[in-house]
């Protein structure tokens, strides 16, 4: 069966059909995703009923794996393979996390817009999530494509924002939300990283807005000013004809491209529902900015 890509959003995501996860893939079927991924920025498949090895496998088809990609506030027993981000609200006992658990309210920092990973200095490239169980009821994951968003803005917002870099960190994020405790451990982890404002995509070469919650400094500006500002580009960018809304189904698999698209989770009852995502990353080809500046 040969790989078909139907397009759900006016502008972006495709749901692709043709394809098993279990089974190994031939080279044809990898650049077909790969095309399809560089085209839609978003893929979705469904009635994927995969294994954690599965995924593991499937996911390495798209480069080297991003492990631990959102884990940096560990629970100390972790209840997946350490290469899986774990977005559920389940402990290693597979009971549903209580209101006051650390991780659970660190997670909270999914429901801002955010592309994976780019608190590191090299970032995310695919993000593959897998529902495994999910609420009857909210918990939609929204997409918002940035390469709309760069390409709707006037000419002097473009000019201006070419060459500017911003500070990313998971602190920045945690810290909209009121999450600020971390033991030096951790915070030896979450030194800003570097990334440009605008970025070009290396196959299409398309332009995109490098936005996401993690951004707290633009490099020279004063922090009032850069955070005001990213606030509007944020606003300006998820504007809803730039977004998908994702309602899942058990076995659904979405990949998106975190060089092209901002991402966020909607509300749902985690206390009383198990949802049970999980998740694997790639990372990109390399930093965005060639020197660190600090
Ligand atoms: C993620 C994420 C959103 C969701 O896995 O990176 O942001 O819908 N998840 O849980
Ligand atoms: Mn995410």
């Amino acid at each position: 069966m040969s790989v078909e890509i139907r397009q759900v959003h006016p502008i972006f995501v495709g749901e692709v059909s043709g394809i098993d996860v279990r089974k190994p893939l031939s080279p044809q079927e990898v650049a077909a995703i790969e095309a399809g991924m560089d085209r839609y920025a978003v893929l979705i498949f469904h009635d994927q009923d995969i294994t954690d090895e599965q995924q593991l496998t499937f996911t390495k088809n798209f480069g080297p794996l991003q492990d631990g990609a959102n884990t940096t506030v560990r629970s100390k027993e972790l209840r997946l393979d350490p290469a899986f981000a774990d977005v559920s609200n389940l402990d290693k006992d597979n009971r549903m996390l209580p209101r006051d658990d650390r991780r659970r309210i660190s997670s909270l920092g999914n429901r801002l817009w955010h592309s994976d990973a780019s608190f590191r200095p090299v970032p995310a490239r695919y993000s593959l999530l897998s529902g495994r169980v999910v609420p009857p009821t909210g918990g939609n994951t929204e997409f918002a494509d940035m390469r709309a968003a760069y390409d709707a803005l006037d000419k002097a917002t473009k000019a201006e924002i070419e060459d500017l870099v911003c500070g990313h960190s998971l602190i920045y994020s945690r810290a909209q939300l009121g999450f600020t405790e971390y033991t030096t451990e951790e915070l030896a982890t979450m030194e800003p990283a570097m990334q440009r404002l605008v970025r070009r995509h290396p196959v299409t070469g398309r332009k995109s807005l490098f936005l996401s919650a993690h951004i707290g400094t633009i490099a020279g500006w004063p922090q009032p000013e850069a955070l005001a500002f990213i606030r509007d580009l944020t606003e300006h960018a998820t504007q809803p004809a730039f977004v998908y809304s994702h309602k899942w189904r058990a076995g659904d698999l979405v990949i998106w491209d975190n060089r092209q698209t901002m991402h966020r989770v909607r509300r749902f009852d985690d206390l009383s529902h198990v949802r049970d995502l999980r998740r694997t990353t790639t990372m990109s080809e390399g930093p965005t900015v060639t020197a660190q500046a600090a």
